[in-house]
């Protein structure tokens, strides 16, 4: 989708679509006074029969027979003016994507609100726009069309181009591919979307740009004790793999970070089986580790001045002869030894080795991403994930950097007085807790395997895939996280050492 920019009162614009953002109870602004005089009071008449106010979400979609430029004139509600925030911007944009769609638009126009540079919002114009235009037809036999929209203009009176402008929506373009991968590696089967697949993706979409990567076979991951990934992967036929990736930035890196996802290419919970039902979306579990690669395979574009070593432990949760068991010990590299006591809780059991590999090399911090339990989306639903963390300036950063990217964090706090509830009769620590707090037992868990690395947990069993289309998404895989630790990365590379 190309982006162009335009000084230009928006009624004298041929397009085939005019989109104008109208915050509540604004709807005296001098544009739709223009268009609706050239209307002859067409405009001003459907808002009034239509009870349009420009409340959030509201749309009047109005075809100008051929009075004006444009062939229809689209009012997108935006709600209150004081509440626009980034978010708001990118999904109007992706509602005027859906109804660009709608009326076979090639083109639209985008009239961008008169405030500051312009650049945080058009920005989150073209990031909405594009994450909207996203589809996996892969599997079906009839598709519906792709979208025709292949240009949007940004426009605006007295608008100036700069930098900052260009800077924030060439990111755009460069950075949704990331979201639109980790997408593509959610929503494949997940006897397609294999450990293997997961290895050879990772290789194919991320090398060159100061990018490498390892991937590590059953050998390897042996010789290495990853006792947790072997523990998991022995229900399976399928071999684990363990995925590093690397970034070096073009400049010397001051600081370096670590991320570490959960690649559960499928969760049936093993030998602790789940229900039928509960194990239909279980393809989902691999979207911590989707979020990662697909954040890695731009992040060339980017280029942070920051290092960036990512950890991928991956393989599926099975049960079979060979499976782990309920009452099995895990010991681990770093001398830890965990009961298994309930084979679906598994994720914890693969994070662990690659936390506690990250950890090894002490880099300034760690952030791990993982569909780790339903516990999480039962308290904050899903289209937020959960944080946790051992250092509140890292959290506070990435909840912001969330905000920035319109992906919803919430802080959930590390109880001690729940360790308790962790500890086993026969080991170190158990993998389960008690019938509550289950989202805060499992980061307990895994704060077991940071030691003091400053360390931030995403559960993002909730936003990671979409049940009902959203504005941005359709159903399936949001790639919830992409944009997130992008952004945080960008900043991070900034601070100084
Ligand atoms: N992958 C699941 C968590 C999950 C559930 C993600 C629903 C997305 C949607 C995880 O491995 C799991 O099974 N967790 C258990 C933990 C329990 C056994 C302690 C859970 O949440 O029930
Ligand atoms: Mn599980
Ligand atoms: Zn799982």
């Amino acid at each position: 989708m190309e982006v162009r920019f335009r000084d230009a009162s928006p009624d004298r614009i041929r397009t085939d679509l005019l989109v104008l953002p109208v915050a509540e109870k604004e709807l005296a602004q001098p544009v739709i006074r223009a268009l609706d005089r050239r209307l002859k009071g067409g405009l001003s008449d459907r808002i009034k029969k239509g009870k349009f106010t420009g409340a959030d979400g509201s749309t009047l979609l109005q075809s100008t027979n051929g009075m004006t430029p444009a062939a229809y004139v689209l009012l997108l509600g935006v709600g209150k003016g004081e509440e626009l925030e980034v978010g708001t911007w990118r999904k109007a944009a992706a509602r005027a994507r859906k109804e660009a769609a709608a009326v076979g638009a090639a083109e639209m126009v985008f009239f961008l609100p008169a405030e500051g540079d312009g650049a945080g919002t058009a920005g989150a114009i073209v990031e909405g726009a594009m994450l909207a235009s996203y589809q996996f037809n892969k599997y079906r036999s009839e598709t519906k069309p792709p979208s025709e929209l292949r240009l949007i203009t940004l426009t605006r009176p007295g608008l100036k181009r700069s930098a900052a402008l260009d800077r924030s929506v060439r990111m755009a373009q460069e950075l949704v591919p990331g979201v639109f991968l980790a997408r593509n590696l959610i929503n494949e089967p997940p006897s397609t979307t294999t450990p293997r697949y997961l290895g050879e993706q990772a290789e194919r979409h991320c090398r060159g740009r100061g990018l490498s990567v390892e991937v590590w076979g059953k050998k390897k991951i042996e010789a290495m004790k990853l006792a947790g990934l072997l523990a998991v992967n022995r229900g399976s036929v399928e071999e684990p793999r363990f995925i590093t990736l690397r970034y070096r930035p073009p400049v010397r890196a001051k600081k370096k970070v670590a991320l570490v996802g959960k690649g559960i290419t499928f969760d049936s919970g093993g030998l602790s089986l789940k229900t039928a039902k509960s194990m239909e979306t279980m393809k989902l579990d691999m979207s911590g580790a989707a979020a990662i690669i697909g954040a890695m395979s731009v992040i060339g574009r980017l280029s942070p001045p920051v290092e960036v070593k990512a950890y991928i432990p991956c393989t599926d949760n099975l049960p079979s002869g060979s499976a782990q068991k309920p009452g099995d010990v895990i010991r681990y590299l770093n001398g830890k030894t965990v009961e298994v006591l309930n084979t679906d809780a598994e994720g914890r059991l693969i994070l662990a080795d690659g936390l506690a590999l990250a950890a090894r090399e002490r880099p300034d911090c760690i952030i791990n991403v993982a569909t780790l339990t339903g516990a999480c989306m039962v308290a904050l639903g899903t289209e937020v994930a959960g944080i946790f963390g051992n250092h509140q300036p890292l959290v506070e950063e990435v909840i912001r950097c969330g905000q920035e990217t319109g992906e919803k964090l919430w802080q959930l706090p590390l109880v001690k007085e729940y360790r308790e509830d962790i500890k086993s009769s026969v080991a170190d620590i158990k993998n389960v807790g008690g019938s509550y707090g289950g989202a805060i037992t499992a980061a307990l868990f895994l704060q077991e395997f940071v030691g003091d690395i400053p360390w931030a947990h995403l559960d993002i069993a909730g936003p990671a895939f979409a049940e009902k289309e959203l504005l941005t998404s359709p159903k399936g895989g949001t790639g919830f996280g992409v944009l997130t630790l992008l952004r945080f990365l960008a900043k991070f590379g900034q601070e100084k050492a």
